[in-house]
């Protein structure tokens, strides 16, 4: 069997997607998902969201929005398994597991808690000055998303490839402390799409919420008429000659363009074509590659219960892969449920019951004696001489009943009761220890086996 690659990335949820969005990360995850060697996870980070945003209304907002972008914009969920981070429980209890074998030094080393550290220095601040666990522990959590589904490529912007070299470290860590051998993590991969256009925002800086030079993605018409009307543009009048390499319109119109298109575009702008038209053509453009995914879009918000459907649906598949994931990681760990641990026992009984032996022999003065033996053939115990064959198979009988055992130890050994008389001595053991632990040996090999 091959395994496909999978590929898994989280979107989180505080914002409304734009157009910048769509082009840099939404349609180029939507096309990888339809590779049919993929195998994609994609789901809404609203756990991350909550480490960023105190809004309840717009985190909730946001999760609908994104989910209704990602579904609008063709991805089909019966091929990737898309989900809600905080409808997969064994996420948050993943990061606590993972939390325990994370090195503090390794999280303070962390770009955007280092950054916030650095502000309050700056500022005068106390350095932890509203600094939540949240954001400290913001790398944990990521790195339970990418471990708990074994991903293999991650593709992230780059302000992301340090926790996912994070998720390596911490996976690593789990592995060797756990592991016994076997790599319970596999490695995942940072990818960075460099074909991917960043798209400039209004003012040509990288389009980005924080700048505020957004272009709307799935609003009305009218919105992304208007904020195209405002792309800055130089001043150069119709009819002057423009420069197409140098106009961050026209780089929006090539992110959305078949390479016929953005030819034509191209010449006409040197020729002289002016900003007003050359808007309208944008606008004609992105209305053209956006408009039927726009109407999807509003008919999925106007049925939120739907959506609810497919994401639990999402979930489901997704904790198909999680839960019997998680509760290997939890028996590796140490958390096992007693029963299973019962029935280990029992079976060590079984096997040591199986190994200890009984040896008869008779001495040259006629008496009847035995030994038991350990599995590896230690000398456990040597009885006490008997004046014939049937005593002493009474006594090796009496002591696998399952009666509680009388055993005295005494110095450096111990001796074993019956009814008030002593049936057999240990040898001498090296040291007090020894002894215990051959009394053990002793009581687990005259534990009578329950089939
Ligand atoms: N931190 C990512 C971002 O802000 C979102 C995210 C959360 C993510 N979990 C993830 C991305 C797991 C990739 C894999 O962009």
């Amino acid at each position: 069997m091959t395994t496909r690659t999978r590929i898994l990335t989280g979107i989180t949820t505080t914002g409304t997607p734009h157009l910048g969005n769509y082009a840099g990360a939404i349609r180029p995850a939507i096309l990888a998902s339809r590779d049919s060697n993929a195998d994609s996870f994609y789901f809404l980070a609203d756990y991350h969201a909550l480490i960023k945003c105190d809004d309840p209304l717009r985190i909730q907002r946001s999760r609908l929005e994104i989910a209704a972008t990602w579904l609008a914009g063709g991805l089909d969920v019966d091929r990737v398994t898309f989900y809600r981070q905080s409808d997969i429980p064994e996420i948050p209890e993943l990061t606590w597991l993972l939390t325990c074998v994370a090195a503090k030094g390794l999280l303070n080393r962390a770009h955007a808690y280092k950054a916030s550290v650095d502000k309050n220095v700056e500022t005068g601040e106390d350095p932890d000055a509203g600094i939540t666990m949240g954001l400290y522990s913001y790398p944990v959590l990521m790195a339970a998303d990418i471990l708990m589904f074994n991903a293999h490529k991650v593709p992230v912007g780059r302000d992301q490839i340090q926790h996912v070299e994070m998720a390596r470290d911490i996976g690593q860590r789990f592995n060797h402390l756990f592991g016994q051998g076997k790599e319970f993590f596999t490695m995942p991969e940072a990818l960075i799409e460099e074909s991917v256009a960043t798209l400039p925002g209004l003012d040509g800086r990288k389009m980005s919420k924080s700048y505020d030079n957004t272009i709307p993605l799935f609003s009305s018409a009218k919105e992304m008429k208007d904020a195209i009307s405002r792309i800055v543009t130089d001043s150069r009048a119709p009819g002057e000659a423009k420069d197409p390499d140098n106009s961050h319109l026209f780089t929006l119109f090539q992110a959305f363009a078949t390479p016929a298109q953005a030819d034509e575009f191209r010449s006409d702008l040197l020729q002289g074509l002016g900003w007003g038209e050359a808007k309208n053509r944008l606008f004609q453009l992105l209305d053209s590659e956006l408009g039927e995914s726009r109407e999807r879009y509003n008919q999925l918000i106007e049925r939120p219960a739907d959506l609810e459907d497919i994401l639990q649906h999402g979930a489901k598949k997704a904790r198909a892969v999680a839960t019997p994931f998680l509760n290997e990681l939890r028996e590796a760990v140490g958390l096992r449920s007693f029963v299973a641990q019962a029935q280990v026992a029992a079976t060590t009984k079984k096997k040591a019951a199986k190994a200890a032996r009984f040896v008869s022999f008779r001495e040259d003065d006629g008496s009847f004696r035995f030994r038991l033996l350990a599995a590896d053939g230690e000398q456990l115990l040597l009885s006490r001489h008997f004046a014939d064959g049937k005593t002493a198979g009474q006594v090796t009988k009496q002591l696998q009943s399952g009666q509680p055992l009388d055993v005295r130890s005494e110095d450096l050994g111990f001796s074993v009761w019956l009814e008030g008389q002593c049936v057999g001595d240990s040898p001498a053991f090296a040291d007090s220890a020894a002894r215990d632990v051959a009394i053990e040996a002793l009581r687990i090999a005259l534990t009578p086996v329950q089939e």
